[in-house]
């Protein structure tokens, strides 16, 4: 089916406000993260203030992602993470293979965007995965090195601070890779800016 032209509204107002703040935190948490990482000699953000500032984003971060949570439980959205399990597989090879192919030779996209559908099955598991697997880990582990307290001593032999913090760390560079890609993935629509659009006024493009 062609949707030419076709408009859809898919990101309501709450996704929208969500996202605009969740990456806006995201970026927040990568420089003032990496200038803790990096902290010797010196890097982007001085030590103590780098500290802070992301310390105060990761609580606004795992509020809003509270938010989002009961927003795709109790709204209409959340039906578009879940994955259908029959033919998974040959749903993600047919996409993996329309971007790598399909895409250069002009070829329709394989699952076109529609109210029912608005993720194609790659895009689908990395939400899934990020939203479901990495960002939980990422909030968890950071409450849990605020407070170490609240973190277990050990786990079968380390230091349970040390496997929370290599967690935390694992999870932070796992998205901000995700983040490039995503944002790059962004790009492909129907014109290089047009998904960014979508994400201010709420329509999906179809081309
Ligand atoms: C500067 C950073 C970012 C930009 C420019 C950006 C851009 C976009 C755009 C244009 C869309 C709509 C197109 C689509 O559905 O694929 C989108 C959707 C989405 N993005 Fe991002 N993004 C950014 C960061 C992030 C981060 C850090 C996360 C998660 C940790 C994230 C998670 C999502 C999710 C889950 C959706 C789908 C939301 C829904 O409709 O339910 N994004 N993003």
């Amino acid at each position: 089916m062609n949707h030419e032209n076709q408009r859809f509204y898919l990101y309501p107002v709450w996704i929208r406000i969500w996202h605009m703040v969740n990456a806006l935190l995201c970026l927040i948490l990568i420089i003032t993260g990496l200038s803790i990482q990096f902290s010797n000699p010196g890097t982007m953000v001085k030590f103590s203030a780098a500290v802070s500032v992301h310390n105060i984003a990761g609580i606004i971060l795992s509020i809003s992602y509270a938010l989002f949570f009961l927003g795709n439980l109790f709204t209409p959205n959340g039906a578009y993470y879940v994955i259908p399990v029959k033919g998974f597989i040959t749903r993600l090879k047919k996409q993996f293979i329309y971007y790598t192919i399909g895409i250069f030779k002009k070829e329709d996209a394989p699952f076109p965007v529609n109210e029912e559908s608005k993720f194609n099955p790659l895009q689908q598991v990395t939400y899934v995965v990020l939203m479901y697997g990495f960002v939980p880990v990422i909030v968890l582990t950071g409450w849990g090195l605020l407070y170490p307290e609240i973190t277990v001593n050990s786990f079968v032999g380390f230091s349970g601070l040390d496997l929370t913090d290599l967690l935390h760390i694992f999870a932070g560079f796992t998205i901000s890779i995700i983040m490039c890609v995503h944002v790059y993935f962004c790009t492909i629509g129907k014109s290089p800016v047009s998904n960014f659009i979508s994400m201010i006024n709420g329509y999906h493009e179809s081309h």
